[in-house]
């Protein structure tokens, strides 16, 4: 099994985008463990607790984007819905195999979309984000 560990690098500086942004990636590697245990019931809850803190971290970053008026939000939406719809894929198809023990490709593939909204989407506001701050911070 091998770990992912959250590194510095993945912080775009929101307190609260980033705490989520740590626990998704938490859960993940909760869920490649348990796959490969007995538990296959906490294995599909850790799964529907993933999606659903997933949709909350997507309906919470919009939040943030609009109130520190990014103007790339809609596209940056956009590309919430892609990466939404792409993970329902991989639910379907998961369907409750992880309930039998099954260790299918699931979570190696939820990384890869978790980290690619992470690194190549999130990281593209955080100038934005920063700057907005340090104005806020001197005034
Ligand atoms: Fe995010
Ligand atoms: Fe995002």
């Amino acid at each position: 099994m091998t770990p992912r560990p959250w590194t510095t690098s993945f912080e775009i500086g929101h307190p609260v985008l980033d705490r989520q942004h740590k626990e998704l990636l938490g859960m993940l590697d909760d869920l490649e463990g348990l796959m490969h245990g007995d538990d296959g019931e906490k294995a599909f809850a850790t799964c529907k607790a993933f999606r659903t803190l997933m949709e909350k971290h997507f309906a919470d970053e919009e939040d943030v984007l609009d109130q520190a008026g990014f103007p790339e939000r809609g596209r940056h939406m956009e590309k919430h819905a892609q990466a939404s719809e792409q993970m329902e894929k991989i639910f379907e198809g998961c369907g409750e195999t992880c309930k039998h023990g099954n260790a299918g490709p699931c979570t190696e593939t939820l990384t890869h979309h978790l980290l690619d909204h992470i690194i190549r989407d999130d990281l593209g506001f955080k100038s934005h984000l920063q700057t907005k701050k340090m104005a806020a911070d001197r005034r």
